[in-house]
């Protein structure tokens, strides 16, 4: 085994990233040697930053804000889910030297809804938001056979942006926000609403007793979302930690063809909280 395998998180700003430590547990788990860092891109020079990584032995890194399309960008293959996303978080330097790029965020998601679920097939979900973090979780959750997908937007029009794109590969549609007389079995909350302390304007008859409630943003405290569904008779507020480890399980899945298990580095970060 190469001591010099490189992996990094590209980001700006990016000390705050929990990604090496999560890779080097991840790392030390499944026994594969290799280096995972994080590096400040400058701004305006991510693809000069990324070049000079590949070319200094770097074999992928994982993108983060407010790089992920133009990453999706500097590709010379790209998944499926990628491609849909239309960012990029996950890059890989090929033999060839050519630049694969995925999307692991959204299968991030649907790994850790699964693990509290179980199997989300049949599952009528309610997708609340439609900008980068929404778009990247649709197809997952559609590959994950749930019953039909509903995404609301304060911006309507976003939502039916969405819906055109992901039309072909399930059961999605867009409705409006704050639309009543419906109700779900799971509800994700992809909006940064919470990190203003804000709550989308959605109708609470949204929730029933045996609702959960998912929101992507994570802290010490429970999110604004997942305090409103609380407070609005969810059966479980879930919050975005494990969505986290799971996209960087998957993007070291890619990368050295083992999926580490999430429960280990999971319990440390939610202690270190
Ligand atoms: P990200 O990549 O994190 O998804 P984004 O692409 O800027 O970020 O999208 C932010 C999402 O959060 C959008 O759906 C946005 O709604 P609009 O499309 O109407 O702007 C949503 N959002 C942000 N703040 C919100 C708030 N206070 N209430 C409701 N929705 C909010």
């Amino acid at each position: 085994m190469n001591m010099t395998d490189r992996y990094a998180v590209f980001g700006n700003p990016i000390g705050h990233s929990k990604s090496p430590s999560i890779h080097a547990v991840f790392a030390a788990e499944t026994n594969q040697a290799l280096r995972y860092e994080a590096i400040l891109a400058p701004i305006d020079a991510f693809e000069a930053s990324f070049s000079e990584f590949a070319a200094n032995h770097g074999l992928g890194a994982n993108v983060t804000v407010p790089f992920k399309e133009q990453a999706f960008s500097l590709c010379d293959e790209l998944s499926e889910q990628a491609r849909l996303a239309g960012a990029v978080n996950t890059l890989s330097v090929l033999s060839d030297g050519k630049i694969r790029g995925d999307n692991t965020d959204g299968l991030g998601l649907v790994a850790d809804l699964q693990r509290h679920f179980g199997c989300l097939k049949g599952k009528r979900v309610l997708l609340v938001g439609a900008g980068g973090a929404a778009r990247g979780s649709v197809l997952p959750l559609l590959q994950a056979n749930i019953a039909e997908l509903t995404i609301v937007n304060r911006t309507q029009s976003k939502a039916e942006a969405l819906v055109d794109i992901f039309n072909h590969y399930g059961q999605v549609r867009a409705q409006a926000i704050a639309h009543t007389g419906q109700n779900y079995d799971v509800i994700i909350n992809s909006t940064s609403s919470s990190l203003s302390g804000e709550v989308p304007n959605l109708s609470a008859e949204v929730i029933r007793a045996d609702t959960v409630c998912y929101d992507m943003m994570y802290g010490k405290e429970q999110t604004a979302f997942n305090l409103w569904a609380a407070e609005q008779g969810a059966k479980r507020t879930i919050d975005g930690l494990g969505m986290l480890v799971g996209q960087a399980a998957e993007s070291f899945l890619i990368w050295r063809g083992v999926k580490p298990s999430m429960e280990t580095v999971l319990n440390q970060l939610r202690a270190e909280l």
